[in-house]
């Protein structure tokens, strides 16, 4: 994948997250780290589905931005703590989805284990104490929870996924939203049910034999690049 083709992969990405209403407005943004080190980021204050490829920002690994134009997302500081404290991390995806939403304004995680696609391809959902937006104060809440979360749910904000690839963050985002939305009806219906830990632990197994295959994907995918 060349740098034209990741941009375009972001846009898409935003378009998708647009279109299922997981962001509205200003909200969001969507980055992605090449092999060079360098990240492409959206633009600040744009709505994401006028995001065109010409208009995604370029940085370098510490901030610096190398692309003219608009400014990068106010969430940079976000996506590079992310980046500097997760090797394995190629891609970052931020949203406001409405309902995993409503659940870090009340304060709820998703730490139960309750729905098996959630333990096999979120893991852990953190709930990330309020920090404002922007702020180098949320890297620093999101810091105790990056080693070991793929998905976090941020107090009174939205929610951010991290990948090897941009593929796997965004279905995260997806997921996540899907899951909060059962776990919502659900929880109108009646008192909501755990999984047996047994079975939970046969998941774990499952996700971390998986992530293996996910990152060997992302490696490919990288030397295609730096083929081109
Ligand atoms: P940006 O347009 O600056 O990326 O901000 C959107 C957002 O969601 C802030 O949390």
């Amino acid at each position: 994948m060349s740098r034209q083709s990741t941009a375009e992969e972001i846009v898409a990405v935003c378009s998708r997250l647009y279109d299922r209403g997981l962001i509205a407005g200003q909200d969001g943004n969507v980055s992605v780290r090449l092999p060079s080190g360098h990240i492409l980021v959206t633009p600040t204050g744009l709505s994401k589905v006028d995001v065109t490829p010409e208009t995604i920002v370029e940085l370098t690994p510490s901030g610096k931005q190398v692309t003219g134009g608009r400014g990068a997302s106010s969430e940079v500081g976000m996506h590079l703590r992310i980046y500097r404290e997760r090797p394995d991390v190629r891609a970052i995806v931020h949203a406001h989805p409405p309902v995993a939403t409503a659940f870090g304004v009340v304060g709820r995680d998703f730490m139960d284990a309750v729905l098996p696609e959630v333990i096999f391809h979120l893991g852990r959902v953190p709930l990330v104490p309020f920090a404002l937006p922007g702020t180098p104060a949320l890297g620093d809440a999101m810091a105790p929870y990056l080693a070991d979360h793929d998905a976090f749910l941020l107090a009174s904000h939205g929610a951010t996924t991290v990948g090897p690839t941009l593929q796997l963050a965004h279905q995260r985002m997806e997921s996540l939203e899907h899951a909060a939305r059962i776990l919502h009806a659900a929880m109108q219906l009646g008192p909501v049910n755990r999984i047996r830990a047994e079975d939970v632990e046969a998941l774990r197994r499952a996700r971390e034999a998986a992530r293996a295959g996910w990152d060997a994907d992302a490696a490919r995918t990288e030397v295609d690049e730096e083929d081109e």
